[in-house]
């Protein structure tokens, strides 16, 4: 998988160099390049702000270096890559990314992200990209960060663990929080019984020491529902009605 990343702050993306997406990339498993907003600017201050038309507060990505950043970038395509990528930019305004996006995304052989930074980019720069590829504002969730960098590295990181070859085992792909629509079941190693700091004997649920793969099976599924209803109703809701329609859907 090909991934561009224009930023202000490109040394913000040096985490991606580490772990998970630093051995894939090392693996020739992604091809990830950063690009400095800044080198598509023509002033001596390397501007890539300005004030808002209309008034209001904070500063706005001026269009022209995000037009000549992108237009550089989709001048690199291969033909590994296609001819253009899927354009992300992350933002507090944008649609909600999550495990089923991250799936979607980990399908394209091409992914561009665009950070902004102050109040955002120019409204511009979102209809001059629409005309060259297929842009997507996502939101990690309802809360504001400085800039798109740390999104990036999110949905980096949920995106290039579900590329072919990058998790090694790829069952732990399939049994985690949000496959399926639930969160993940409570584990335990050893010992199979804990003495903690405080003298109180904790000992693993007998369950899951019977070696009896049904029980256990049935007794995971069951933490995953009840832990799903405590902590995160709203998925639950989600689930039964993904269930009901794919019921009707049979029927
Ligand atoms: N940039 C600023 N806030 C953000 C958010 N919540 N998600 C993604 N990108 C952002």
């Amino acid at each position: 998988m090909r991934l561009d990343v224009v930023s202000i702050f490109p040394d913000y993306l040096a985490p991606l160099d580490l772990s998970l997406i630093g051995k894939a990339r090392r693996d020739g498993l992604v091809d990830l390049r950063v690009h400095d907003l800044r080198d598509f600017t023509h002033d001596r201050h390397r501007t890539v702000d300005d004030t808002p038309y209309g008034g209001g507060a904070g500063m706005v990505m001026k269009p022209q270096p995000w037009s000549e950043a992108l237009d550089h970038v989709l001048g690199t395509a291969d033909d590994a890559s296609g001819p253009a990528p899927v354009l992300v930019v992350p933002g507090p305004g944008g649609q909600r990314f999550d495990q089923a996006t991250a799936r979607e995304l980990a399908r394209a052989p091409w992914l561009a992200f665009a950070c902004g930074r102050y109040e955002g980019i120019d409204e511009r720069v979102y209809e001059w990209a629409a005309q060259r590829m297929e842009v997507r504002v996502l939101s990690l969730g309802d809360y504001v960060l400085n800039g798109g960098e740390v999104a990036v590295l999110a949905m980096t990181e949920a995106v290039v663990r579900l590329l072919p070859g990058v998790v090694g085992n790829a069952e732990s792909l399939v049994e985690e929080s949000h496959e399926g629509g639930l969160l993940e079941y409570p584990i335990y190693t050893k010992p199979s019984v804990w003495q903690d700091g405080d003298g109180v004997t904790r000992a693993v649920p007998d369950v899951l020491l019977s070696g009896d793969h049904a029980r256990i099976a049935a007794w995971r599924h069951e933490q995953r529902l009840e832990r799903t209803a405590a902590r995160r109703p709203d998925l639950l809701a989600a689930a039964a009605t993904a269930g009901a329609l794919a019921d009707l859907d049979a029927s």
